[in-house]
C-alpha cells in the first residue's frame, strides 16, 4: 500500500465514522421529536380529549340531591317519544285483520254485510265498548282492543269506524 492509498483509507474511515455518528444522531433526534410532538398534540387536541373523556366516563351516577332528581325526571319525561295516533285502517291492519280478515274464532268478517247488520243495529257505542273492553258473545271471544292493549281507545274506535264503514251496504 503506498502513501496515497493509506491517506485515502484514513480519510475514508473518518468520513464513514462521521456519517455513522450523524445517522445515529438523526435516528435519536427523530425518535425524540416524534414522541414529544405526538404526546403534545394529543394533550392539546379537544377532540382527542373529548374521546378519552367519553371512554373513561362512569357508566352511571348516584344522585341524592332531590332537586337534581326532579330535573332529571322532567327531562326524561320531555324526552319520552310520543307515538302519533294511528288511523282506523292502520289499526285494523295491525290489530284486527288477523281475526276479522278471515273470520277466525267466530269473528264477523269485515265486509260481510249480513254478519255485521245486526251488530251495527246495537249502536256504535256498544260496538266501541265491546271492542275496547272485550266481549264474549255467542260466536266467540273478542279480546279487549283485539289483544293490543297498547292502543288508545281513540285508535280502537277509529278501527271500529273503519270496519263498520267497510261492512255497510
Ligand atoms: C283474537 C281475534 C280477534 C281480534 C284480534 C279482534 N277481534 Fe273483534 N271480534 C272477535 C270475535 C270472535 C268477535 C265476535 C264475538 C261474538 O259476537 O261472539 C268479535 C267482534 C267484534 C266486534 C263486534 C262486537 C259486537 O258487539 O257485535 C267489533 C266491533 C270488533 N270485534 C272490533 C275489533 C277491532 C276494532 C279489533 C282490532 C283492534 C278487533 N275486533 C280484533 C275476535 C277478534
Amino acid at each position: 500500500m503506498n502513501v496515497q492509498d493509506r491517506k485515502f483509507l484514513d480519510l475514508f474511515l473518518v468520513v464513514i465514522g462521521l456519517l455513522m455518528i450523524f445517522a445515529v444522531g438523526l435516528f435519536g433526534l427523530s425518535r425524540f421529536t416524534a414522541t414529544s410532538i405526538q404526546h403534545e398534540w394529543i394533550a392539546g387536541d379537544e377532540l382527542a380529549r373529548a374521546q378519552v373523556q367519553a371512554r373513561i366516563a362512569p357508566v352511571g351516577q348516584v344522585v341524592t340531591d332531590p332537586e337534581a332528581i326532579q330535573r332529571a325526571r322532567a327531562a326524561a319525561a320531555d324526552a319520552e317519544p310520543t307515538r302519533t295516533a294511528m288511523t282506523g285502517p292502520q289499526v285494523y291492519q295491525q290489530a284486527c285483520t288477523s281475526c276479522h280478515g278471515g273470520g277466525i274464532g267466530g269473528a264477523p268478517v269485515t265486509g260481510d254485510i249480513d254478519a255485521w247488520a245486526a251488530r251495527i243495529d246495537q249502536g256504535m257505542d256498544t260496538l266501541y265498548e265491546h271492542s275496547i273492553d272485550g266481549f264474549m258473545g255467542d260466536a266467540g271471544y273478542m279480546p279487549p282492543k283485539g289483544g293490543r292493549t297498547d292502543l288508545s281507545d281513540e285508535e280502537v274506535r277509529a278501527a271500529v269506524d273503519f270496519m263498520v264503514d267497510e261492512s255497510t251496504g
